[in-house]
């Protein structure tokens, strides 16, 4: 066969392959248009998950008879001014888009430049351009888009639900909507108006936390930690999520790189290393972070959608990114998710789980308001459902003047411990819960990583060495990993086919049962090394510690002195990420007075 040149219109459907996948590009090609045309407001209307009709009305610059005629040609751009690529500021530069859109679907483009007298209208049917005709329009521009890919049945087979478009094109809205929240947003979808976002003005600290609240939730923008930090001509703002505010997937990553939202694996995965262990296998975070450098910096043209990009200095964005996460994070310090209170205390507000029936000695409890609850715990501790603190001492008396003290730390002083497992502490204005080996576990765990990192674990040796019984597999993992142990602080050697014995073990741990500890690693270990063969030594070793804080921690059913309680939460307090324990679940819960009283109809 010869070989011919294709023509124009079966070019533009090939590259609507790539620029339009489905409705939600085309809802964002025409937002990215409306952006870079200066709008100050963009409303969009998709029906039937963007099938139906796209409708996408911004106040931007518009365009004159010609420019209109032009912008439906392939190639044809105004954002190129000179031949370089490598400054491009505009979120389009391919002038693709139009052309595609209209190849494969209905297209129509009423546009009127700021000051002209007249608007007028282009119209595109799967690629047969009509005529320009003057029409009305006050001003900016209107594209719509009906019966996408009717040209393309092919394309058109591979949509997903109705729901499933219209959540992928609402979601493609607020991409775009966090990184410009100066432009005002609204999205319908022919019923009713599904996202209004008013615009917040340039020039606030908090520039887009009111907005991030909309896109994000309440919940996110109460537990964000503003992320602020440079390198070089690289700067970093935006805000993380807590940890305990995990999610299942990446969806809730929104990232944007010069006010581009990307959805960049490097980024992606950086995110996630910053977050490391503080965070539950296979669990995301929730962010929206704003990357920006100057344009040579980073190549966006590397897929005709742009959602991907190459960056010169790749390192130089992880280190930056990676060390203003680790930052924040750092800052949270004990700090856990308000959210996790409020819906706790949510649960206990609902009438079906509310305590019924009344235990007959419910006077006692009279002891969690306010003055009162100071004694609470102490006083009437014989017959609280409460376990009893130690035994009562003499100086119980110099205690609560201790107290006092103890009280203005911000987890409060120790009151009581319930089921040995949670220990019952009061601040000044709240009830703090805490998950007593859910708190231990992370201290330790801190603890054993910042020892490894002081140039090594101390290790104590066991006065008889203890032969653990496993498997042939299991024996044969942590002997083939007894060096890297050994660093770590556990001292191991094969015994026999199917056990090894254990000589040394970290004395930061102090007594557990090494058996379980043991079982644990090695099926730990067993699962990372198929999972992916060049796992990061590093996080493999946090995993190793990790479990090993795990086992050599207060477990829950252990009865505490209130001085050992008094020092778990001081220590907390002391602690970076102490607000969750190494399975990223919390380690405490608040409990604000006033909520409580609110609770009782005091307030
Ligand atoms: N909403 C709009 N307001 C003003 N001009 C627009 C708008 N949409 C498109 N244009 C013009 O049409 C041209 C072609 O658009 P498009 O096909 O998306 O390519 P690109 O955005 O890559 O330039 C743009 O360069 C711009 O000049
Ligand atoms: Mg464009």
């Amino acid at each position: 066969m010869a070989i011919r040149e294709l023509p124009p219109n079966l070019v533009n459907r090939i590259a609507a392959g790539e620029v339009v996948e489905r409705p939600a590009s085309v809802v964002k090609e025409l937002i990215e248009n409306a952006i870079d045309a200066g709008a100050s407001r963009i409303d969009i209307l998709a029906t039937a998950g963007g099938l139906g009709v796209i409708c996408v009305t911004d106040d931007g610059a518009g365009m004159d008879a010609s420019d209109l005629a032009l912008s439906v040609e392939r190639h044809a751009t105004s954002k190129l001014a000179d031949d370089d690529l490598s400054h491009i500021l505009t979120l389009g530069f391919r002038g693709e888009a139009l052309p595609s859109i209209g190849a494969v679907a209905r297209l129509a483009i009423l546009s009127r430049a700021r000051g002209a007298a007249e608007a007028y209208e282009i119209a595109v049917d799967a690629g047969k351009k009509s005529a320009l005709k003057p029409t009305a329009l006050s001003g900016g521009t209107r594209v719509e888009v009906r019966d996408l890919f009717y040209a393309t049945p092919a394309r058109l087979k591979f949509m997903k639900s109705e729901r499933a478009e219209s959540a992928a094109i609402a979601d493609m809205v607020k991409r775009l909507a966090l990184a410009k929240p100066d432009i005002a947003f609204s999205l319908a979808n022919g019923e009713r108006t599904t996202l209004r976002l008013d615009p917040c003005p340039p020039g606030l600290i908090d520039h887009g936390l009111a907005r991030l609240g909309r896109i994000l939730g309440e919940d996110f923008a109460k537990d964000a930690l503003p992320v602020r930090a440079s390198r070089g001509k690289i700067t970093l703002e935006g805000f993380a999520g807590l940890p305990t505010l995990h999610r299942p997937n990446a969806s809730q990553l929104y990232l944007a790189v010069n006010g581009r939202p990307v959805r960049d694996k490097l980024l992606a995965g950086t995110v996630r290393a910053a977050y490391g262990d503080l965070l539950p296998q296979g669990r995301y975070p929730m962010l929206a972070l704003f990357l920006t450098l100057p344009p040579d910096e980073v190549d966006v043209n590397v897929h005709p959608a742009k959602t991907e990009l190459r960056f010169r200095d790749p390192n130089g964005v992880r280190s930056l990114l990676i060390g203003a996460l680790r930052d924040a994070l750092g800052k949270a310090g004990h700090r856990a998710t308000a959210s996790l209170s409020q819906a706790a205390l949510e649960r206990m507000t609902r009438p079906d789980v509310s305590i019924a029936p009344q235990p007959p000695s419910f006077t006692h409890r009279q002891g969690f308001y306010g003055r009162e609850a100071r004694s609470f715990g102490f006083a009437e501790r014989a017959q609280a459902p409460l376990s009893p603190l130690a035994e009562p001492s003499a100086d119980m008396r110099g205690m609560r003047t201790d107290d006092r003290q103890e009280a203005a730390y911000p987890l409060g002083a120790a009151r009581a411990q319930v089921q040995d497992t949670f220990i019952i502490a009061e601040t000044e204005d709240a009830l703090v819960i805490v998950d007593q080996h859910a708190a231990h576990e992370r201290l330790v765990y801190e603890r054993l990583k910042r020892s490894f990192a002081n140039g090594g674990i101390a290790r104590q040796m066991l006065l008889i060495p203890e032969v653990v019984e496993l498997d042939a597999e299991a024996a044969a993992t942590l002997s083939s990993a007894a060096a890297e142990l050994e660093r770590l602080g556990l001292v191991i050697e094969p015994f026999g086919a199917s056990a090894v014995v254990v000589r040394e073990v970290p004395s930061l741990l102090g007594m557990f049962p090494v058996k379980d500890l043991l079982k644990d690693l090695a099926s730990d270990l067993a699962e990372r090394e198929s999972e992916e063969g060049t796992r990061l030594i590093a996080d493999r070793l946090d995993h190793v510690l990790s479990t090993m804080a795990c086992h050599g921690s207060v477990r829950a059913g252990r009865r505490l002195t209130p001085e050992e309680m008094n020092a778990l939460l001081r220590e907390m307090e002391a602690t970076p990420h102490s607000g969750q324990c190494n399975h990223g679940r919390p380690t405490y819960v608040e409990l604000q007075l006033a909520d409580i009283e609110r609770l009782f109809g005091r307030r």
